[in-house]
Parts: C-alpha cells; sequence; structure tokens
C-alpha cells in the first residue's frame, strides 16, 4: 500500500496522529507506522503543564524533547499540544492563592519559557485549548478566574514573541462533531476567534476537535459547513483530535467498522473539499494503545490501525479519500 504520509504529501495535505513516549521508545510496530503514515505529530500529553512545570519554575523538558527528537528525524512536523488548559495543569498552581500580578507572571514565564525552547523546533503551537464551557460561556478556569478574558490574548501575545515562525492554534472541542446540532458552540467560538482578531491578537489557525460516536455522527455537509464558516476568519483550519467509538450497539463488529470507516472518510473529505482546512489528526495511532478504552471502561476501537497494527477498514477509507 501507499502511505498515507506518500498520500498527503502529495497534495500538501498534513496527515497527523497524537503520540505519547511510552510507545515510542518500547514498541518497534508503533515507531515504524508512526513515522511511515504521518507527516504530522502532536504530543498527546508530554507538553501538558504539569509535564513541563511539575514544580514552580523547574521545569522539565526530557520526554518531550525525547518525542520531538524522535519526530525530527522522521521530518514529521511537531505540534506542541498545549500551552493554555483548564486540565493538565500542575498541582502546585492548583493550590496556590494568588493575586492577579502573580498569575500573569506564572502564565508568561511558562510560555515564555516553553516557546523559547522548542523555537525553531515546534511547528505550531495549541496555544489555548478548550477556553469554550459547553454552553458557549468562557470556561471557568484558574487563568480566567485570577486574569479575566484578556488571558486568551495575552497567551497568544506571548507565543508569538516567543517564536515568531510557529503557528499559533487555538484548539476546541465538541462532543457532536461540529456540525448541526453544534451551533451554539460553533457560534460561540466564531464570535471568540472574529474578537481575537479584531483585536490584532497573533492568530494563525483553528483545531477542531473530533471525539466522537457512532450512536451520532457528524455528517459530511454539516462539518463542511462549519468549516466554510470558519474559512472565512482568513484562518487556517485543522481537524484535530480525531477518534470514533464503536459504541455498544447491537450491530456486527464488521458493521461498525464498516460505519466507522464511512465517518472518517465523510470527515476527511469535507476537510479536502474546504481549502484552508490544511490537516487532519488521528487521537493515537492504534486501538492498541487508546485513551478512550480508559473512559468509557470498554473497548472502543477508535482508531485506523487495529491492536495488530493491521489497517482497518477506517484506514481505507482515508486513503481512498487522500
Ligand atoms: C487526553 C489524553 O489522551 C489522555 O491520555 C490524558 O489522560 C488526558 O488527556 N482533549 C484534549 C486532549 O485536548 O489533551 C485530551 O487528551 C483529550 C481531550
Amino acid at each position: 500500500r501507499v502511505p498515507l504520509r506518500v498520500l498527503a504529501e502529495r497534495k500538501g495535505f498534513g496527515i497527523g496522529a497524537a503520540a505519547t513516549l511510552g510507545p515510542i521508545r518500547k514498541d518497534e510496530n508503533y515507531r515504524r507506522i508512526l513515522s511511515e503514515e504521518f507527516n504530522q505529530l502532536v504530543t498527546e500529553n508530554e507538553m501538558k503543564f504539569q509535564r513541563l512545570q511539575p514544580e514552580q519554575g523547574r521545569f522539565d523538558f526530557s520526554k518531550a524533547d525525547e518525542i520531538v527528537e524522535f519526530a525530527r528525524s522522521r521530518d514529521m512536523r511537531v505540534f506542541g499540544h498545549t500551552l493554555v488548559w483548564q486540565r493538565g495543569l500542575a498541582d502546585w498552581l492548583k493550590a496556590g492563592d494568588w493575586t492577579r500580578e502573580e498569575l500573569l507572571e506564572l502564565l508568561h514565564d511558562h510560555i515564555d519559557t516553553v516557546v523559547s525552547h522548542y523555537r525553531g523546533k515546534v511547528y505550531a503551537w495549541d496555544v489555548v485549548n478548550e477556553a469554550l464551557a459547553p454552553d458557549a460561556s468562557l470556561r471557568d478556569l484558574i487563568w480566567l478566574r485570577g486574569i479575566g478574558p484578556e488571558y486568551i490574548d495575552l497567551s497568544f501575545k506571548w507565543a508569538r514573541e516567543a517564536d515568531p515562525q510557529a503557528h499559533l492554534f487555538y484548539n476546541e472541542y465538541d462532543g457532536s462533531g461540529w456540525g448541526k446540532s453544534a451551533q451554539l458552540k460553533v457560534d460561540a467560538l466564531y464570535n471568540l476567534l472574529t474578537g481575537l482578531l479584531e483585536r490584532g491578537v497573533p492568530l494563525d489557525g483553528v483545531g477542531l476537535q473530533m471525539h466522537i460516536g457512532l450512536d451520532k455522527p457528524p455528517s459530511y455537509e454539516g462539518l463542511k459547513q462549519t468549516l466554510e464558516r470558519l474559512s472565512g476568519l482568513g484562518i487556517e483550519i485543522q481537524i484535530t483530535e480525531t477518534d470514533i467509538r464503536l459504541g455498544n450497539s447491537s450491530d456486527s463488529l464488521p458493521k461498525k467498522l464498516a460505519q466507522q470507516a464511512k465517518v472518517y472518510g465523510d470527515l476527511i473529505r469535507a476537510c479536502l473539499d474546504v481549502e484552508r482546512c490544511s490537516g487532519f489528526w488521528f487521537w493515537g495511532v492504534t486501538d492498541r494503545y487508546t485513551w478512550v478504552n480508559g473512559i468509557t471502561g470498554t473497548p472502543e476501537d477508535p482508531l485506523i490501525f487495529d491492536r495488530f497494527y493491521q489497517p482497518k477498514p477506517a484506514y481505507d477509507a482515508i486513503a481512498r479519500e487522500l
């Protein structure tokens, strides 16, 4: 077969996977598939706040550096995930009783230190992740409470100052997959990004997370409409963090795998059909290692390679669209 990465590169398209260091170190098959099939790599966990700054002022880049080196040696673009997020925060930060000035300094110091460390090595950053709550208001988190909504503007500004070349993304979640039923969230996202751009905040792109299940998959049309609307902002778009859970319907496994393949095909096609949509991500490489088995408690097999590294029908669907 022709690897996805080769197909994608013919169109200048990004095909990415989230990776973690454990299997990169110990699993030869994982390493091989990761670097043969994908041209973008995002750090699934190793660049989250608590991992990089486990104690105040003490940064630990060792694990993230190892992943970045792996990706660079295989000519993969690295996306750094993520500078600002409500989860993945360090305990010392959550436990502290900080003034506004102190929080501004902590946030600036974290962003400046991390982005400077990876200047020239990380292609793009998820600067702010999931700042919107499900009801479309700004999510209540330490930075919003202590600094105010301008923590978002400042994060982008500080990231730009630390690495003027890196592409700066805002990444957002919606469990319904950004189709019609996500209108409230799409409106909120659109308004948030419009505000950033109007205020001159250095924003280059938006990532749409795609953690979904087969029970209510988004349609090609629904996603495409959302992508076209966001394209109007004039920024780059990537479909990020895709995994499609098989769910627990009574359908046979082959039927579910065929449905999963169809949804994967629809989603990547919507992206390929919109000019500003420049890349598509899987939140993992193989069903052997995926975070959703842990959160739902049942095997969800949400990715395009099975537990034995065999390409699934979803893989073929992606390859056909590319
Ligand atoms: C998840 C990882 O996959 C898990 O391994 C970890 O335990 C928790 O975080 N949205 C995001 C990602 O932006 O960072 C999350 O990743 C999944 C949801």
